[in-house]
């Protein structure tokens, strides 16, 4: 996936492209990807809000504290995940399995939950101990209640704390990076 379309070369730029369009162009596409070229894993976020719940596809994920054990996940302002993330102040992180790269795929617009089957778009889950979804067949996941929620424009970054988290499967099991596919985020 790439950036979105539509806008033209993003500043601030360098002296050397300051005044000419061209410059500009050739900047912003470089700036883009040298943002691609840093390594990134790719998860599923899950999502909760009452009787709602989604899962999404996500690579801007980290840890960003020893103490407290904080993650952050940064979420489009106009996804579904996010109305649930800032409405149920909860997240899961699930890693995907490299033999399971197809998932990526289905994580990428609001999911169809069947409650009944609890399965999200045919993918089995129950809840975590926030009430976020973890997905059965990721190999690890990490369930986090919401501090802190930064506007940084197009996304927030959602800082959670970490209450949870386990291993699904061998703690050795192949998890997915987003160098193993073809697609791209940001940049
Ligand atoms: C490879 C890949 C990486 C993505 N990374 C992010 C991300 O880090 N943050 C984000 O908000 N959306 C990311 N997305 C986009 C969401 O998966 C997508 O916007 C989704 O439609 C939002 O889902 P929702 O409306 O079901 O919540 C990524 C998509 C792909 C394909």
């Amino acid at each position: 996936m790439a950036a979105p379309g539509g806008t033209g070369p993003i500043g601030p730029f360098p002296a050397r492209a300051r005044e000419d369009p061209g410059e500009q162009e050739a900047y912003d596409k470089l700036r883009r990807r040298v943002l691609w070229s840093l390594p990134s894993g790719l998860y599923v976020l899950g999502s909760r809000a009452g009787d709602r719940r989604n899962a999404m596809t996500i690579n801007w994920v980290s840890q960003v504290s020893f103490e407290p054990k904080l993650v952050g996940v940064s979420v489009e302002k106009p996804a579904l995940t996010h109305e649930l993330v800032a409405d149920g102040g909860v997240f899961s992180v699930n890693t995907v399995a490299r033999a399971d790269s197809a998932m990526i795929r289905k994580f990428t617009k609001p999911v169809d939950a069947d409650l009944g089957a609890m399965t999200l778009n045919g993918f089995a889950f129950h809840d975590g101990a926030t009430g976020a979804p973890v997905l059965d067949r990721a190999p690890a996941f990490l369930d986090c209640e919401v501090r802190h929620a930064l506007d940084v424009g197009g996304h927030t970054l959602f800082v959670g704390e970490v209450v949870d988290c386990g291993f699904q499967a061998a703690e050795d099991t192949p998890v997915l990076r987003m160098e193993d596919t073809r697609m791209h985020y940001g940049g």
